[in-house]
Formats: structure tokens, sequence, C-alpha cells
């Protein structure tokens, strides 16, 4: 028996409505690509594709997000594996990709890379790069390494599992990080779609300022002369995070919004010093 997409949709509409879905008409429509797959669009249903598009609502309605759902999230230019195992890539953190392709680099390191979308973003970008991506999480670089090969940028990355700098050695010419910065006591206040999410990927479970404070400490050590360092931040964190920056001894020092004029990325260079 053959089933009307039109109908599976809207049935997918309602049920996911029913279920508080905060997006439901995006993610029926969503739901429904992945259960088309290749298809032209509208064509007919078979009972298992019916099937399948209740178990894909099952999940969705309990919150999971729909990139943990279909396993991919477009991202910049390119659509990345997502597991349970790394942070969804957000929108927000092109703002950083913005920032950082202003500047001048040959080399990038990538503290907490995750799915590895800012590195291999900027890899892709820059063809004569190259790039070290880090994680505290062997699980996270796994996915990373992938999506290396799905951007075709595997040639010019290597990887290290080190908690913020402690395995890195060398010196950049960028050192970009989007690092946990949810404070401890802001978690319980979370969509429940962060759930899914690596709970270290989100929280430092301290004041959310903790990983900034460890990689502004050791930046300078591992910046060329004229390097840049590049955060993400927390829209409240900017004038925190750029005293960290200054008492590390960074210099040129600027803070970025994105699209919603939220402050999203400080800034800060190994410059020499005009004072002295
Ligand atoms: C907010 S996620 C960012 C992931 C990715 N860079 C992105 O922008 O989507 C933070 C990442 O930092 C990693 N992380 C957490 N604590 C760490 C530590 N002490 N040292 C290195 N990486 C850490 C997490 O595993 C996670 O992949």
């Amino acid at each position: 028996m053959t089933h009307d997409p039109k109908d599976a949709l809207q049935a997918a509409l309602r049920q996911l409505e029913a279920a508080g879905s905060p997006s439901a008409a995006r993610d029926a429509s969503a739901l429904m690509d992945i259960v088309q797959g290749d298809a032209p669009p509208w064509t007919e249903l078979s009972d298992d594709q019916v099937a399948h598009l209740q178990r894909l609502i099952a999940r969705r309605a309990r919150r999971e997000p729909i990139s943990h759902i279909s396993g991919k999230r477009a991202f910049w230019m390119h659509e990345f594996e997502v597991t349970p195992d790394v942070l969804d890539p957000r929108p927000d953190t092109e703002t950083l990709l913005e920032v950082a392709l202003k500047h001048r680099f040959d080399t990038v390191l990538d503290l907490g890379t995750g799915s590895g979308c800012i590195l291999l973003s900027l890899l892709h970008e820059r063809p004569a790069a190259l790039g070290i991506g880090t994680d505290l999480s062997e699980a996270a670089l796994a996915v990373a390494k992938r999506n290396a090969d799905r951007v075709g940028v595997a040639d010019r990355v290597s990887w290290a599992v080190s908690d913020w700098f402690s395995s890195v050695t060398g010196t950049y010419d960028l050192i970009v990080s989007n690092p946990p910065y949810i404070a401890l006591d802001e978690m319980a206040g979370l969509a429940p779609e962060l759930d899914y999410e690596p709970r270290m990927a989100l929280t430092d479970e301290q004041d959310g300022l903790s990983a900034y404070r460890a990689i502004t400490q050791d930046a300078m050590r591992h910046l060329n002369p004229q390097g840049r360092l590049l955060v993400e931040i927390g829209p409240t964190q900017a004038a925190a995070v750029s005293d960290l920056f200054a008492r590390a001894g960074l210099v040129d020092l600027h803070v970025h919004q994105d699209l919603d004029g939220r402050d999203r990325v400080v800034s800060g260079a190994n410059l020499p010093r005009t004072d002295q």
C-alpha cells in the first residue's frame, strides 16, 4: 500500500505540535526529507517509510535534535557529521569564522575542536594552511577526523587529545577556540535538546570562564609574533574574557558581535608592546 506524502506531512506536523516541538513545521519537513531520501519530492510513501517516519517523530517528540536524527548539520560551506559525541555546530559560531578569515594565517590551532567544524572550514578557505585540532574527548576527535575526509582537507590536518594546551607543542599564526562556556548554575534552564549533547562541550561545571583562564594562561607561548587568539564567548562574557586576554599580555583587543548584535568573539594579538 502507498500513502499520500502530503497527508503524512500534515499528520507529522500535528503530532510534533502536540508533543510541544518549538519548530514543528520545520521538523516535520526535515523528517520527511530523511524518510524520502533521494526520491523525487512528493513520491508516494511505502508502509515501511510511514513506519520509519513514525519512529523519527517519536524521537523528535522526545526533543532529540534533528541533527542527531539525521546525523548531519550544515555549517559554513559543508555538511558535517554530527553524533552524540560532539557539539551540534551552531550558526553563531560562523561569526568566529568570519573574524578569523580577516587575518592572514598559514598555521592554525583549534582547541576543543569537537566536530572540527571551525578548523576544517578554515582549512578549506585557506588551501595552503596547515592545522591542528585538539580535544579532551577522543570520541569527538574520531568524528572530526571523518569530517576532515568529507571536507577534503585530511592531508593538512593533525589531531591530538589534549587538556587545552597540555599536549600542544609549537607556535601558530592563529589559535581559535569555542570552549564550553555555560556556567553550572545556568545548566538547569537550558532547552531539553541540550540533554543530547556532551555535557563537557557545554559547561565547565564552574562559572563558565575556567576554559578562558586556562587558554589565555598559555596562549602567548604558542602564538607566533603577530599571531592572534580568537575565542567564542557567551553574550555576557565579553568584559571578563577581555580582561583575561589583557592580563595574559594579548593586545589589540576587539569584541565582535553576531548578526543579532550580541557579543560573540573576543580577539587579541601577540604584538610587540609600544609602551616599552
Ligand atoms: C562548545 S564545544 C565546541 C566544539 C566545536 N569547536 C564547535 O565550535 O562546534 C567545546 C569542545 O571543547 C571540548 N573540551 C571540553 N573540555 C576540554 C578541555 N579541558 N580540553 C580540551 N577540550 C575540551 C569539548 O569536548 C568540546 O568538543
